[in-house]
């Protein structure tokens, strides 16, 4: 593993173990930049998940799943980009391996598969846990889950409106008001269009590095980006002039503007026009400005890409994706287009939180039963199992504890009954049920 710090031996009990060092403490810390869930932090993500499943499911898209492990070799792309350089990675009795450090690359994978017997296009979504060894600031981690949407097979931007909508179907689930959100989008085949008779007419496949080194702008300047576009020993090997009007290119604001730097008749620019017709009809176009100066750090992206930042623009990106028509091709399966999106569950938290529109979410119990005495506990566990039979979530309290206590915690926890048997209601075979909302009383017999 390139980042531990200490080798890890692996050996079968028994033969020949050295014996057990002078104990070193502990480091009881979960890895920096990764995150333990409690109760109340996996009832946000419960509900958070909840509302990507539901919007996915609402554009009539399956869940997949994949192995957060795979071989390393499917993550490895030499455009230079961040990601890779990012990998958790180690060796395994001759394997390498890598934790996915986002889904798309197994989405492939998947869809190569069984290419041949698909039915095209497919809609797939997936939550899923990815690692990166990242940089921390707010909201960017080592490990974050990610909703993504994808749709293979569909060359057409329908399918990019589609995604668009599906991510302010979300966003309006989570309470945000519209305008707290902009996704900013524009297209990397129209920049590519336009270098086709320069740079890129010798060497096509300098585009993914050009994009890589593009999307660096707003961390290192254009100066450096510059330097990097035109370095003979680069991966891009831009002319000063090429490279002077790829960043003028990068400034365009809107459709008009980045007509003037589009080639005669551009599929691009038609593309996007259509997209933003469409988009108009499921009445987001406002809320998706066009901007030249998205291109995405992933190499795989070849047309529309996107991404979704707060309006105030404190966080990182909530969402991104795009278009990647070439990813089967290059990991050797056969072309098949293909569009989505990555959701991640930090930036969006750090944002419901600044605006105070997580919900209170409390323990998910309706009864509690409790038994006064030892004697009483059968007819308890009596309770509780037919009130669980019955489908409701019932919680029998355990070992000796005070009645007070008791219905206090329940109380808080919005528990809506109490089922009590004491010595004297066991005696007449009934149970005493409290209604905590209505603040009543009555009694069930204990069999039935
Ligand atoms: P991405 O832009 O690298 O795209 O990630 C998508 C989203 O995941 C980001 O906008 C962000 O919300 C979240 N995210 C990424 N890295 C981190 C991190 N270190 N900590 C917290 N959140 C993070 C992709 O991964 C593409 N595979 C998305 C895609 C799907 N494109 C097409 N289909």
């Amino acid at each position: 593993m390139t980042q531990g710090r200490k080798t890890i031996e692996t050996r079968t009990p028994g033969e020949g173990a050295p014996a057990p060092a002078a104990a070193e403490p502990i480091d009881l810390q979960p890895p920096r930049g990764t995150r333990d869930f409690y109760p109340e932090d996996m009832r946000r993500r419960n509900w958070l998940f909840g509302q990507f499943r539901e919007t996915a499911a609402r554009f009539g898209f399956e869940e997949v799943d994949a192995p957060m492990v795979e071989n390393a070799s499917l993550f490895t792309r030499k455009a230079g980009e961040e990601i890779v350089h990012q990998l958790y990675h180690f060796e395994l009795h001759d394997r390498h391996l890598a934790l996915r450090p986002e889904m798309t690359p197994s989405l492939a994978r998947m869809v190569i598969a069984r290419q041949g017997a698909m039915r095209f296009p497919i809609r797939w979504f997936t939550v899923t846990q990815n690692w990166r060894y990242e940089r921390m600031t707010r909201g960017r981690r080592r490990e974050h889950y990610q909703w993504n949407m994808d749709v293979w097979g569909e060359p057409g931007v329908e399918a990019e409106a589609e995604l668009l909508s599906a991510i302010f179907t979300v966003l309006d689930a989570l309470g945000l008001a519209r305008g707290k959100v902009k996704v900013r989008l524009n297209s990397r085949a129209l920049l590519e269009e336009s270098l086709r008779g320069g740079v890129l007419a010798t060497r096509p496949e300098a585009f993914a590095a050009l994009c890589v080194v593009i999307d660096k702008l707003d961390k290192i300047g254009a100066q450096a980006v510059t330097d990097l576009l035109c370095d003979p020993a680069g991966a891009v090997q831009l002319s000063a002039g090429e490279a002077a009007s790829v960043l003028e290119m990068l400034a365009a604001r809107s459709l008009d503007e980045a007509a003037r730097f589009a080639t005669p008749g551009s599929a691009a620019l038609a593309d996007l026009r259509r997209l933003y017709a469409l988009l108009d009809a499921y009445g987001i176009a406002d809320q998706v400005p066009f901007d030249a100066s998205v291109v995405r750090g992933l190499a795989y992206y070849t047309g529309v890409v996107f991404e979704a930042f707060d309006a105030a623009g404190s966080l990182r990106a909530i969402a991104g994706g795009g278009r990647y028509d070439r990813l089967a091709e290059t990991l050797g399966g056969k072309p098949v287009p293909a569009v989505g999106f990555g959701f991640g569950d930090a930036v969006i938290g750090e944002l419901l939180e600044d605006e105070g529109l997580w919900p209170a979410l409390a323990l998910d119990v309706q009864d509690v039963v409790f038994a006064f005495g030892e004697a009483e506990k059968p007819a308890a566990i009596a309770v509780a199992s037919r009130l669980r039979r019955a489908g409701r979530r019932a919680l029998l309290v355990l070992g000796t504890a005070k009645l007070k206590r008791v219905l206090g915690d329940a109380d808080k926890a919005g528990v809506s009954q109490v089922w009590l048997i004491g010595e004297e209601e066991r005696a007449r075979g009934v149970v005493k049920v409290r209604d905590l909302a209505k603040k009543t009383e009555r009694e069930e017999p204990l069999e039935g």
